[in-house]
């Protein structure tokens, strides 16, 4: 007989943030700073809130001060909208673009060290697709902390949030949200070193999860980045937005694809194929290095696909070079030394002296729980979900569309991460203390893990993932045709079958590697099987889902993919209209801001 699952306990609380990282502590931060008194639980899956995936970001954090006697706001929101290649929602756009600046000050004032210019000022670097003049020339738009910043912002709401008393559960993971008459009420979370369920009742519940792309054989993501808060609403019967959209960084190191920083592109490093040739300008030409994100990486298949690409013995494994011997000294060593240090660590290679062998590594997921601009959860109706937020990578407000520009995912996590924590503060004036706990609690949870302990078989969860990350790389990758995701698809259905059969080596819930593994394994098929899905239907290519088969972008497909898959493999799709309130406002150059042309 099978074990029986209990919930060991129930708390409560004013807000319950699931994840804890950049834009999960920004919003908890957000909501302290109003009402110091609230009881705020923040769960981590990691060991602690530093280790989150924020903390990898290198680059920097795009803003632009409304001073800036050479940068505007506007430019930023036209690259961003051309960035996304038109399917980004413009009133996030806006509100998003002009509140950076202000972050950027905010996290300074509360201890972060951004690198600083000879004269004292926040100094700034270029990224892909960050342009002055509405598309002339590359802007210096990327505020950074050395190729630390990601880490400088977690120290900064990280210690803030310390400082107002946010309660943090670590190793701890949401199995199950708790909705009640439609409205959320906190979730089911389980306690990995001691193996128990709790219940936490909350009177709002952030979701700030994070990324997902541990699906790919290559990927920049922390290896718990494995889809489990877009998992956790697909089960409660929410829609995605979008999870087609992938994006592929086109400089990931060779092998396992850890970042080689776009900063490293924006401090002058080139790209070259085997003959090195700096082939961007063939792809982009007035762009060149500093195209955007989707746009490289295809540029970089296209090169391996006709036979200028190498091939590196000791990861087995296709790339191109990336140039930076070139770069002063002091740039080696003020600026990008951690990333140089990756190089020397994990490839072998010197960046002053060598070339670096680079490949595209999947990097971010531009769609996500659908939200309004204020992070309020939107159901497949697109009416709110109340007591329901999310912001951060695992959150679609739309910022990004299917093509995110470089160093706006640090800027989203935080302008977003305080949106969503002010409008909490609003909510919870008239929101109720949940009483009890609804009549099927833990039932979606304890269904799962009831399934896993009693699975019997002699599959591995090791070499179904690895199945699975071949698969999505090979099939949902950068390039995909009809016949690729039609076959991905038919693979995934029997990788879900299999991963019925992987016994777990102990049934104890204490610390039970292999259960929490299974568990992820399941999250990553579920969200595949949507990315794939949806890519499917999208029979148009833009920003980062390009079809072999469908290679331009086409009108039929403005707006917003809605996914709902309540059962594994019962995928059902609505749309949500792309919001052009910049263009319909008919402000200056608003005519940029229609179904524009897309060059570099
Ligand atoms: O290349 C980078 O440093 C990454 C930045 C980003 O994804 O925004």
């Amino acid at each position: 007989m099978g074990k029986t699952l209990t919930i060991d306990s129930t708390l409560r609380c004013d807000v319950l943030v699931i994840g804890a990282g950049g834009a999960g502590l920004r919003a908890a931060t957000a909501i302290c700073e109003q009402i110091p008194a609230k009881k705020i639980i923040a769960l981590t899956k990691l060991t602690s809130p530093q280790k989150s995936h924020t903390t990898t970001a290198q680059g920097g954090m795009a803003a632009v001060d409304p001073k800036d006697p050479i940068d505007r706001p506007i430019f930023h929101m036209f690259d961003t909208w051309k960035g996304s290649d038109c399917s980004a929602d413009q009133n996030v756009i806006k509100k998003v673009c002009e509140m950076g600046w202000e972050e950027v000050v905010w996290l300074e004032k509360h201890g972060m060290h951004f690198s600083r210019t000879e004269e004292g000022r926040i100094a700034k670097r270029p990224f892909g697709g960050h342009m002055l003049n509405f598309g002339d020339t590359k802007a210096f738009r990327a505020c950074y902390e050395a190729d630390r910043t990601g880490k400088g912002i977690m120290d900064t709401v990280w210690s803030e949030s310390l400082r107002y008393g946010v309660s943090f559960f670590g190793q701890c993971v949401a199995t199950e949200l708790l909705l009640k008459d439609g409205t959320c009420i906190g979730a089911v979370i389980f306690r990995y070193p001691e193996g128990k369920f709790l219940a936490i009742l909350a009177k709002a519940t952030i979701m700030a999860t994070g990324g997902n792309t541990r699906m790919y054989q290559v990927s920049s993501n922390c290896r718990g980045n494995t889809g489990d808060g877009l998992a956790l609403a697909l089960n409660a019967g929410l829609p995605v937005m979008a999870l087609e959209a992938v994006q592929f960084h086109p400089t990931g190191m060779v092998g396992p694809g850890i970042l080689a920083s776009e900063a490293l592109r924006g401090e002058g490093a080139i790209l070259r194929n085997k003959d090195e040739e700096p082939f961007m300008e063939r792809y982009a030409p007035t762009a060149k290095d500093l195209a955007p994100r989707d746009l490289i990486s295809r540029a970089v298949v296209q090169e391996m696909r006709e036979g200028r690409g190498l091939f590196h013995e000791g990861h087995n494994a296709p790339h191109v070079w990336l140039d930076l011997r070139h770069l002063p000294k002091e740039v080696h060593e003020k600026k990008i030394q951690e990333v140089c240090s990756f190089f020397k660590r994990f490839v072998g290679v010197d960046p002053e002296k060598d070339l670096c062998p680079v490949t595209p590594t999947a990097h971010y997921q531009m769609g996500g729980i659908p939200t309004n601009e204020f992070g309020e959860v939107q159901s497949d109706t697109q009416s709110i979900v109340p007591g329901l937020f999310a912001c951060g990578e695992v959150a679609a407000a739309s910022l990004h569309g299917l093509n995110r520009l470089g160093t706006n995912s640090l800027l989203e996590l935080i302008t977003m991460g305080r949106v969503t924590g002010e409008r909490v503060v609003e909510y919870l004036k008239d929101a109720k203390k949940p009483e009890d706990l609804p009549p099927d609690a833990e039932h979606i949870a304890f269904n799962q893990f009831s399934t896993y302990l009693n699975a019997r078989g002699k599959e591995k969860y090791g070499q179904i993932r690895d199945t699975l990350r071949n698969l999505m790389m090979e099939k949902v990758g950068i390039f995909r045709t009809e016949e690729s995701l039609v076959e991905a698809i038919e693979s995934l259905r029997e990788l879900k079958e299999r991963a019925m059969h992987v016994a777990v080596g102990t049934t104890s819930l204490k610390a039970n590697q292999d259960l929490w593994q299974i568990w992820e394994l399941n999250n990553l098929i579920t969200v595949s099987m949507v990315i794939a899905q949806g890519a499917l239907m999208r029979q148009e290519s833009r920003g980062g889902h390009f079809r072999e088969d469908y290679p331009e972008r086409s009108n039929e497909f403005n707006y917003h993919t809605l996914a709902s898959m309540p059962e594994f493999d019962t995928v059902t799709f609505g749309k949500r209209p792309i919001d052009m309130s910049i263009f319909e406002a008919k402000g200056e150059r608003f005519e940029l801001f229609d179904y524009i042309k897309r060059e570099y």
